[in-house]
This record gives structure tokens, sequence and C-alpha cells, in this order.
């Protein structure tokens, strides 16, 4: 019999995070404008990280007590069946951040957040979701810790998925469509747009106008800033010590962005000093309908529609871009993290975009031959893992590839049934 899945010990989930700050070539452009902001919504012990050069940061106990809780740490599978099925020399491999009920790897920083806000004493939390899955990992940890959470999810979404609303206020949060009347900046938008489909950048600035306005309330943020860069560090971190397992080592390393996080968790922890000798070749997968990297410029910019962040120099299509209305609403986001900007800016990432309708019926074959759902955010990696091993079905190299699977489609079947015209 062979075996696909390589599984990890309780023990052996990682005791640190690690901070891939340590180990930069060239320093990261600084942000600029007004950084008062970042102390007025977010704790101090996010700030602190924000800015730390420690290669390691030590995993608070509690933190990894919930991590195993919720399923880590999550396995690797050999997609063996979908080799098959390309008739490629290729090796697959993917890591399965996909298990946990909230199907993403949101919960890696979320819980993070909420342990270290609750620490510094606050007591409500505040964000915003796209697909809902940041929205239900920050529900979910904000619960464990006894933290009040308000969402702003983008108003298409809203509408698009209301299963992800039902988990979310089933964790307890209070979920609010934005652009909403709660805030000086939703209301401004709706006085333009009635019927505005939302974007990321808005629900953003939702969430942070209110943060703003209690000292109480602190501002998570699913994605983009070194600190959650850090915390989804324990996705590669893993998946080293799960290729070790296997025998085996990537030659190449593919997930997709939204914001960069899924990705810089795999990829960074590959990225060490240590493995500089190693030839990996690492690839993003963005959406053609929002692709900050391929289409965007290299600039500095802000990282909310208002103009409330501080300006950081990163890939972006302009903070007033709405993109196309997508299933994937987690990667419909203007801009890209200035960690995983610097690195593509370097020639260290490459970047890749694919259209929905492709991305889809990739998602439709993983299916079929793994027995998994994958989220519309996922099956950006699977296209261009599976472009990846046709190549080398007609090259004749047996690369050893691996994936992020960063989360499960089963609440997004009705995007499924859309853009594969299910009856
Ligand atoms: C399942 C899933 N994958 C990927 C992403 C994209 O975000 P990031 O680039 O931060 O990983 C999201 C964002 O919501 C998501 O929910």
């Amino acid at each position: 019999m062979e075996f696909n899945e390589i599984t990890l010990s309780k023990e052996e989930l990682p005791k640190n995070y690690y901070n891939f700050m340590a180990d930069l070539d060239k320093p990261m452009p600084i942000p600029k404008g007004d950084m008062s902001i970042l102390g007025k919504v977010f704790g101090k012990s996010v700030l602190e990280q924000e800015m730390s050069q420690e290669r390691f940061i030590p995993i608070p106990q509690e933190v990894r007590e919930i991590y195993s809780l919720l399923g880590r740490p999550t396995p690797v599978y050999r997609a063996r069946r979908l080799e098959k099925k390309l008739n490629t020399p290729a090796k697959i491999y993917f890591k399965r951040e996909d298990v946990s009920v909230v199907g993403s790897h949101k919960t890696n920083t979320a819980i993070a957040q909420a342990y270290y806000c609750k620490k510094d004493g606050f007591t409500h939390l505040t964000t915003e979701t796209g697909a809902g899955y940041w929205g239900s990992a920050l529900a979910v940890a904000s619960t464990l810790f006894d933290l009040k959470c308000k969402v702003f999810m983008v108003s298409s979404s809203y509408e698009q998925k209301p299963y992800k609303k039902y988990l979310m206020k089933l964790f307890g949060a209070e979920v609010i469509s934005s652009p909403s009347n709660k805030t000086k900046y939703g209301k401004k938008i709706l006085a333009e747009n009635p019927n505005h489909i939302g974007s990321l950048g808005i629900a953003i600035s939702e969430a942070m106008e209110l943060a703003m306005q209690d000292e109480k309330t602190a501002y998570c943020l699913g994605s983009v800033l070194n600190h959650v860069m850090i915390h989804q560090s324990v996705i590669g971190q893993e998946a080293i010590i799960q290729m070790q397992k296997a025998d085996d080592f990537p030659d190449s390393i593919i997930a997709c962005v939204g914001g960069g996080s899924n990705f810089s968790g795999i990829a960074f922890p590959f990225m060490q000093k240590k493995f500089k000798d190693k030839e990996i070749n690492f690839t993003a997968v963005e959406p053609k309908e929002s692709a900050s990297i391929t289409k965007g410029k290299y600039e500095y910019d802000y990282g909310d529609s208002s103009g409330l962040t501080p300006l950081m120099k990163m890939y972006t299509l302009g903070k007033d871009f709405i993109p196309e209305l997508i299933f994937a609403q987690g990667l419909r986001y203007h801009a890209m993290a200035p960690s995983l900007s610097h690195f593509v800016k370097q020639g260290k990432i490459n970047a890749k975009a694919y259209a929905q309708k492709e991305v889809f019926l990739a998602a439709k074959i993983f299916s079929e031959t793994q027995g998994l759902v994958p989220a519309p955010e996922s099956a950006h990696a699977i296209k261009e893992a599976i472009e990846q091993a046709i190549e080398c079905k007609k090259t004749g190299e047996s690369k050893t590839i691996l994936f992020n699977l960063s989360g499960h489609g089963l609440m997004d079947l009705p995007g499924y049934a859309e853009v594969l015209n299910f009856k």
C-alpha cells in the first residue's frame, strides 16, 4: 500500500514562529506617512512583532493548545491520484490548511492576535473579511478568548456566501455588510453608490475607523502585515519536517495570494539562510481579475481605501481599484504584502495570474482525483501546480512540487455551480 499522508504528532507542533526579517539580504523599504494610527488601533504586542528582528519568537503555550484544538499540526498529502491523472513524472505534495471547521489557514494568525490583544487589555476586536474565512477565524478566536468581535464583510460576499455569515454568528460575532452606515467612510461610499459591491480596502477602512473610536477595541488584520506573515510561519515549519519525513525536498513551492499570508506561511520558512544552497522556485498565484503583482506597480500606497494606514511600498493596483466580482473573494485585494512584494522585486518570487473559469476547471480535476473540495482561492495554486506538472511531462523532469491548500470550498459550492454551470 502506498501512503499518501504525512502527519506530525502534537509534540511536533512548532514552539516558535519564524521571523523572515532576521534573514533579509536587503532591508525592506520603510513605511511613510502618519504612523500614529498604528498605536491607536493595534495592540502593543503585535506592533512589537511587526518591527521585530528576532529570528524565532516563542509561541505562547495557550496559543499552541488552541492550535491543537483546531487541528494543528495539519497533514501534508502526496497527490498521487492527480499525478496519475496528469501522467506526469512530477511529485505533487500539498499542505492541508483546509482541515479545521473554519476551513483555512487564517486561524494561525487569528488565535495569536486574539491572545495578544487579550493580554494587552482589549475587550473588543474589529476586522474586515472578504471570503469570510478570516472573519470566521477571528470570530472563533474571539469566543475562545472571551472577546467580542465585529466583522465588516464585503457586501457582495455577504450576499454570495450566507453560510460564512452564519458561521461567524454561531461563534458570537456581529457581522456587518460593508460599505455600511455604521461608519463615516461607509456612509460616504453608500451616498455615492447605494448598491456598492464593496471591497477589502473599504471594509478595512470601516473596521479601523471603529477601532480608532474606542480604546478597548483593537483592529486585527488578516493578511499583509509582517506580524501576520510571522504567525503563518507554522505552515512552512511543519512542512519542512514533513518533507524530511517523506525523504524529499521541494523544487517548487506554490500558493495563491490575496494579501500574501498563506504564501508567506508556506514559503518564507523555506527561504531561511540554512536552505540558501537549495534551488527552490517560488510562485505566487493571483487572479487575473485582481492582479496586483502582474498588473500593478511597485510603489507607495495605502493598505485601505480611505487612506487611514501609513504608506507602504508594495505591488498595488491603487487604493481605489475595485476588483471585478469573482468567487475567490479572499483574493480581491488591491495590493500585496510589502514583504512578499520586496522578494518579488528582488527576483526571489515569481508571480502568475489565472482567470476564474480556468481556475475552477483545475479545482474540478483536483476534486475528482483527490476527493477534496478546494476553496476558490486555493484553486489558483492548484491550477499552477497542474501547469507545472504538465510542463514536467513535456520535459521529462521529475520535479517535487509543494503547494498550499489554503482552505476548503465546502461553503463555496454555489460558486462552483455557477462557474461550472451545474444544473
Ligand atoms: C482560503 C483562503 N486562501 C487564501 C486567501 C488569501 O489571503 P492570503 O493571501 O492572505 O493568504 C484567503 C483570504 O481570505 C482565504 O480565505
